[in-house]
This record gives structure tokens, C-alpha cells and sequence, in this order.
């Protein structure tokens, strides 16, 4: 029969795998933990037009990319494909601004997007994801990438970049979204479909174009930072002064538009060249109308979101993979001594150590074939003659030295030998 696979797009975390997640999920806990903010956990669903709203109609993602559905009751959901929306939507309900005050969060989990798959792009992705609710400094924001530069140091990736810019306010998004239209227009239609169509709906979307033509006919587009106004341009000075004073290395990128609707004034993204075309591991920026566009007060916010795909992808270019292994493999040779090692094994995971044994009565050889493969620390050999004189063979793995001990207290014999190293 033809076994059943996974879902293009989606794939399975193996063991040998975890290591890396586990890894960048601890460092992740601990630097924006550290940083103030507190975790949040969102469904994975939620109703459609919570995105549609959030992200923008004319957006890649809710127009090509959402995983969209109709469930029982004739109601329209969607899996989420990104996290933002999720939280103001949450922060909103449970009315998280009642307190006053800025309001810190962060989120860990998978998000769906119906994108073409290729390495470092997924259906099923994971994000890291942090939002902060409630202030208009430009200092939040300076604060922020120069979070993610601790972040991405703690979890043990080099070589990242940060490119920034401004989208500026809707005030000089309106006036530069005239400017657009008007060089769109004169570039006559030598566009894709899809442009052709965002220059009448929403003209800055074209610079989300992949298409290489539009790309090269929007090379000598007019820039939104040239027509930003002056509050908007003090924020950005501003902002750029702080990552300064944090000695945050940033390059002004006034090509990044982002490819979600809500940002307004910094946005931002981390970049690597060793992913090949999929080069952001993360982005974010402003988004202060967001929250009353989605029914809530009017409360400034700023946030980001790494895809921890492409960060395990630079782990694995850069370091060994990591491996867990048993503090203690119990070896046996007999029925009884197999049940002592049993009871042994349990004891022993029961003060949190990890330890494994042999089940089912294999060879010596094998046993120790398959504690030299399980990387573990020490090895016990029980075996019917060391039983009877109640006593065990204890095999350093590291040393490759064995002695004989008593088997009474034999764990706790082994947890003082083990912290005297
Ligand atoms: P985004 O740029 O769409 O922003 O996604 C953030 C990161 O998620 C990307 O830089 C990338 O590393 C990863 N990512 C996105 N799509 C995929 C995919 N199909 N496969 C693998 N990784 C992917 C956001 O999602 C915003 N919500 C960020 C934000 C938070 N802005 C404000 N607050």
C-alpha cells in the first residue's frame, strides 16, 4: 500500500534536527524575556478578515497566499500567516491597554503561507515574533533591531545585516503614492498583470513585485524617503541616532517596503547572502494605525518576526549539529541483572538525568555498540557474577577507563565521581 506523505511545504522536525530549535527557542525565551517582553500564545486559526483587515486586501499574502477555509458552520477562517494581527486582535479583546502604559510581547510558533516551496521558503514556516504596544519613541524602534542583533549573537549566527528605512506617515504616503502613480503611468505598460493592477489599487505594492522586468523598470523609481514630511524624517534621525549610540552597525535601504500593508514610519529587515534568494531571516517595523483600524484604541506599536527555518539553515552552515545524550547507559547481562539495571535506570531519570538501558537482553558487544552510539557519559555493566557480589562495572566513556564499585548506593557513588571531574 502507498504510505501516506506530508503535505508539500510542511515539513517534519526530526530528532537529529530538535537540537537546533531547542536551542534558538531557549536563546529566544531568554533575550526577550530579558528584554521585558512576555509571551503570548495565539490559535492557529482565526477569522479571515481579521488578515484581510490586518495585512492589507492587496497584499501577496491575503490575495495569493492564505490558507483559507470554510469550516462547519459556514464561517470563513484562515491558518494565520503571520503573527502581528493575531496579537493586536488579542491585545484588543482581552483589553490589554487598560493598564496604560507600553505592553510587550512575543510569540513562537508555525505560520502558513501558500508560497512556492524552495529551500528557506515553507508552507508551514516558524516564527519568532515580538510586538510592543504604547510607544511613539524612536527609541523603541532603535531598541528593537538592536534586540534582534543580541538575539541573533545569543543563538550563534555571524554575518547578519540590517537595513532600514522609513515609510513614512499616511500623510506623505499619500502625497509619494501620487508620485508613484504619475512614474508608473509614464513608464506605459510594460508591467506585469499584477502591477498594472496594483498602480490603480495600491501602487506601493508594486515593489513586492518578484517579477524581473517590473524590477528593472522600477530601478529608477522616485523614493518614499525623498518625500517623507518633517516629523517623519525627525523620527527616522532620531532612531538612526539611537542605533548609533547602541553601536548597532544599519545600512539605509530606501527599497524596503515590507509586504504587509500596516507599517508606517521605521521598518526594517535582517538580511544574510548565504540563503541564496531568500535572503531576509527577519523584518519588521511601525504599524501605530493598526490597532484602531483593527477596532482598538489608538495605540502606536512596533514590532518584528524571524523565520526560524532560514536561522536553523545558517546554524547548520556554521556549527556542529547538537546532539543529546544519556548521562547513563545501563548494560546487562541476565534476567536479574537486567531488572536491577531497569530499577537503576528509573531511579536515575527520576533525579532528572537521562539514562538509558538494554530491554531486551542483546549481546554484550551490542549493548556497548549502542552506548558508544548514544554518546553516553558513563556506561554501567551489570552483569550475573558482578550481581551476586552486589557489585557493578562503572566505564568512563570519556577517559575509556572502567572500575569495579559497590552496587549499593551505586547512583549516588556515580553523581559524586561525575562532579569531581
Ligand atoms: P515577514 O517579513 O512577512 O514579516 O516575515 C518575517 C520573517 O518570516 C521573514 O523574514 C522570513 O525569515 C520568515 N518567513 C516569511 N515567510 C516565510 C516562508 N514562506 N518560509 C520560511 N520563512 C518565512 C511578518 O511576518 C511580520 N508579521 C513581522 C512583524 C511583526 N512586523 C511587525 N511585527
Amino acid at each position: 500500500m502507498e504510505a501516506v506523505q506530508a503535505v508539500r511545504g510542511m515539513n517534519d522536525i526530526l530528532p537529529e534536527q530538535v537540537g537546533w530549535w531547542q536551542g534558538i527557542e531557549t536563546s529566544a525565551r531568554e533575550v526577550l524575556e530579558s528584554f521585558g517582553y512576555r509571551e503570548m500564545r495565539t490559535p492557529v486559526a482565526e477569522k479571515l478578515e481579521l488578515f484581510a483587515r490586518g495585512i492589507g486586501e492587496s497584499t501577496d499574502i491575503v490575495e495569493k497566499e492564505m490558507y483559507a477555509f470554510e469550516d462547519r458552520n459556514g464561517d470563513w477562517l484562515a491558518l494565520r500567516p503571520e503573527a502581528t494581527a493575531s496579537i493586536v486582535r488579542s491585545y484588543i479583546q482581552h483589553a490589554l491597554h487598560a493598564e496604560g502604559g507600553c505592553r510587550k510581547f512575543y510569540q513562537i510558533g508555525p505560520m502558513f503561507r501558500h508560497e512556492r516551496p524552495q529551500k528557506g521558503r515553507y508552507r508551514q514556516f516558524h516564527q519568532i515574533d515580538a510586538e510592543v504596544f504604547g510607544l511613539d519613541s524612536p527609541m523603541i524602534d532603535a531598541e528593537m533591531m538592536h534586540m534582534v542583533g543580541v538575539l541573533v549573537d545569543r543563538i550563534g549566527i555571524t554575518n547578519v545585516g540590517l537595513n532600514i528605512n522609513t515609510l513614512g506617515c499616511p500623510g506623505c504616503r499619500q502625497v509619494y503614492r501620487e508620485v508613484l502613480k504619475k512614474f508608473l503611468i509614464e513608464q506605459g505598460e510594460g508591467f506585469c498583470g499584477d502591477c498594472l493592477r496594483r498602480r490603480d489599487t495600491n501602487p506601493l505594492r508594486v515593489f513586492d513585485c518578484k517579477v524581473q522586468k517590473c524590477a528593472e523598470l522600477l530601478e529608477s523609481a522616485p523614493r518614499l524617503l525623498d518625500h517623507i514630511c518633517n516629523d517623519c524624517r525627525a523620527h527616522f534621525d532620531a532612531v538612526k541616532d539611537h542605533l548609533e549610540r547602541l553601536g548597532t552597525r544599519y545600512a539605509v535601504n530606501p527599497r524596503i517596503v515590507r509586504g504587509l500593508d500596516y507599517y508606517m514610519r521605521t521598518t526594517f529587515e535582517v538580511i544574510t547572502d548565504r540563503l541564496g534568494s531568500q535572503s531576509a531571516i527577519g523584518g519588521g517595523g511601525r504599524y501605530d494605525g493598526l490597532v484602531r483600524d483593527l477596532g482598538g484604541p489608538d495605540v502606536p506599536a512596533v514590532g518584528f518576526a524571524m523565520g526560524m527555518e532560514r536561522l536553523v539553515l545558517l546554524l547548520e552552515q556554521e556549527k556542529e549539529r547538537p546532539l543529546r545524550s544519556p548521562f547513563c547507559f545501563f548494560a546487562s547481562l541476565g534476567d536479574q541483572a537486567r531488572a536491577k539495571a531497569f530499577v537503576l535506570a528509573q531511579q536515575l531519570r527520576g533525579r532528572g538525568l537521562e539514562a538509558e538501558l538494554d530491554y531486551e537482553g542483546r549481546s554484550l558487544k551490542s549493548q556497548m555498540r549502542r552506548a558508544d552510539k548514544s554518546g553516553a557519559r558513563y556506561v554501567l555493566i551489570l552483569g550475573e557474577d558482578e550481581l551476586a557480589r552486589s557489585e557493578v562495572q562503572v566505564r568512563d566513556m570519556l577517559t575509556k577507563t572502567q572500575r569495579l564499585l559497590p552496587l549499593e548506593n551505586i547512583l549516588e557513588t556515580l553523581l559524586t565521581i561525575d562532579s569531581q571531574k
